[in-house]
């Protein structure tokens, strides 16, 4: 490979690297994005130009077919329904690398790894961690996919001795893998393919679906590393590189992701291992106590008299596609002279960053929009907190009952406020499918109606006043 090749290659590495810090603050993500677009298309057509490549129909056609899915899929896809569509994405890269170590495996010259029976050892460890990883990302992605997309049921699969017919699994890969290594065995191969499949489903069935989104992370995880396999199977450096940082970004991503939602990462990588259950019978039930409920002229009182206002969005205010209505409520009370906040927890609807990103696309500034850590003291001294269809991040029981299943979770401290008001369609659960006790509270006033009627009609009512 020519050094212009290797220079190209940093490059794009370098602009991938760029794109991840610019993606940790909606400040810079969309300059972040430049960059990933930047670094793909250098990484791209680089690759065009190895001396390699004998013949160009198949790639085009290939980026041709893939690139107009991707475009339709982009359009069509709801962002509720990303994180599904995250994992189908990465049951593909797990496909890749399977087929792709498979056919260095049958012709090894192509490659330049060796030929038949004489592969070259450290590319035979490769090949097979890469299989290996691939196979896993494959099926376990798969499973993701139908549980959230409601396909299969999302409750967790278990029966006796799981773990230890998992550990088993685990111990014949081991085996087959120096096995392999040794003997070059094409159905000692397909045996690694077959045991990996098998183990990527066994995974993921006893996760229930309210930690199915931090395995997608995971699988995001994997996927990346199964792309370094790829990378060193094909002798590409940026493919490595690309593989490295999605493989430990998506670790770092899952680990925050289960510290916000109070879950084991441990139950995550293996498979529900000592996983809590989900919502107690206790939690569940219906709680028979009366609630204060206003219409929007009450809460559009309430909110002109107030001088500080924090508005939490959550789940509902995505399902409603309220945010253009949320910001238009902001700047009128903005003019009131109130100063307003919006308060988002780490996972506030169903993705990560799923609240900054609807609330940049309706211009709120960012400036406005705060972090738990930086909001929570605020919300003793604050005169209304205004909740649009969150529910679980803002319940009392994560530091209250030790029974509930959201225990330990990190919420907004919104039960000290002042006043509540509190905007859902009724009285039912949140993603934990558990009871609120802040709707029972004194100072709450729940105003129920979908997210963006409501609020528009509390926009009207302020204008009125
Ligand atoms: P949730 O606890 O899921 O509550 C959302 C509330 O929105 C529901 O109680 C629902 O009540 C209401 N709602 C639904 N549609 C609405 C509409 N059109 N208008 C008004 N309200 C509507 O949401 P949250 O507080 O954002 O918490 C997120 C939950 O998801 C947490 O438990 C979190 O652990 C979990 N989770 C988050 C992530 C990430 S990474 N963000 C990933 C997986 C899971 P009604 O039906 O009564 O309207």
């Amino acid at each position: 490979m020519s050094s212009i090749i290797y220079l190209a290659y940093l490059a794009s590495a370098v602009c991938f690297i760029m794109a991840l810090r610019g993606l940790s603050s909606p400040v810079s993500a969309r300059q972040g994005n430049l960059y990933g677009i930047g670094g793909m298309a250098i990484a791209i057509l680089t690759t065009l130009s190895l001396p390699q490549v004998e013949s160009y129909s198949y790639i085009f056609g290939g980026i041709a077919l893939g690139g107009f899915i991707g475009a339709v899929i982009a359009k069509r896809i709801a962002m509720t329904a990303m994180p599904q569509l995250v994992a189908a994405f990465h049951s593909l890269v797990g496909l890749a690398a399977v087929l792709i170590a498979m056919s260095a495996l049958w012709s090894p010259e192509a490659y330049g790894i060796g030929s038949p029976g004489e592969i070259h050892f450290g590319s035979l460890i490769e090949m097979s961690l890469g299989v290996i990883i691939g196979a896993i990302t494959f099926t376990g992605s798969v499973v993701a996919f139908a549980k959230l997309q409601g396909l299969v049921s999302g409750a967790p699969v278990r029966f006796p001795m799981q773990h230890l017919i998992n550990a088993g699994c685990g111990l014949a890969l081991l085996l087959l893998m120096m096995l392999f290594c040794a003997t070059e065995a094409k159905f000692i191969f397909v045996l690694l393919i077959a045991i990996s499949l098998a183990l990527g489903v066994l995974l993921i069935i006893p996760i229930g679906g309210a930690d199915m989104p931090v395995v997608v992370s995971m699988l995001n995880s994997y996927s990346g590393w199964a792309a370094v396999g790829i990378g060193f199977t094909l002798g590409n450096p940026v493919l490595i590189i690309a593989g490295a940082l999605i493989g430990s970004s998506g670790a770092i991503l899952s680990y925050i992701m289960c510290k916000a939602m109070n879950r084991s990462i441990i139950n995550v990588i293996f498979g529900g291992f000592g996983s809590v259950a989900a919502a107690t019978e206790a939690g569940a039930a219906k709680d028979e106590r009366p609630v204060k409920s206003g219409a929007a002229e009450d809460a559009a009182f309430l909110l002109a008299n107030a001088d500080s206002v924090i508005i939490v969005p959550g789940y509902g205010m995505a399902v409603a596609q309220a945010q253009h209505a949320v910001r238009e409520l902001a700047e009128t009370l903005e003019h009131k002279g109130i100063k307003v906040r919006y308060a988002i927890h780490p996972v506030a609807g169903r993705m990560p960053g799923h609240m900054n990103v609807l609330l940049a696309e309706a211009n709120v500034p960012y400036e406005s929009v705060v972090e738990l850590e930086e909001i929570n003291n605020d919300f003793g001294t604050t005169d209304v907190v205004y909740v649009i269809g969150a529910n679980d991040v803002t319940n009392p029981a994560a530091k209250n009952d030790p029974q509930s299943p959201i225990y330990g979770m990190p919420i907004l401290n919104v039960a000290e406020a002042r006043n509540v008001i509190f905007n859902k369609r009724s009285m039912a659960a949140g993603y934990a499918g558990i009871q609120n006790a802040l709707f029972y509270q004194e100072n709450t006033m729940m105003l129920f109606g979908d997210a963006k009627a409501a609020t528009e009609q509390l926009v009207k009512a302020l204008k009125e006043l």
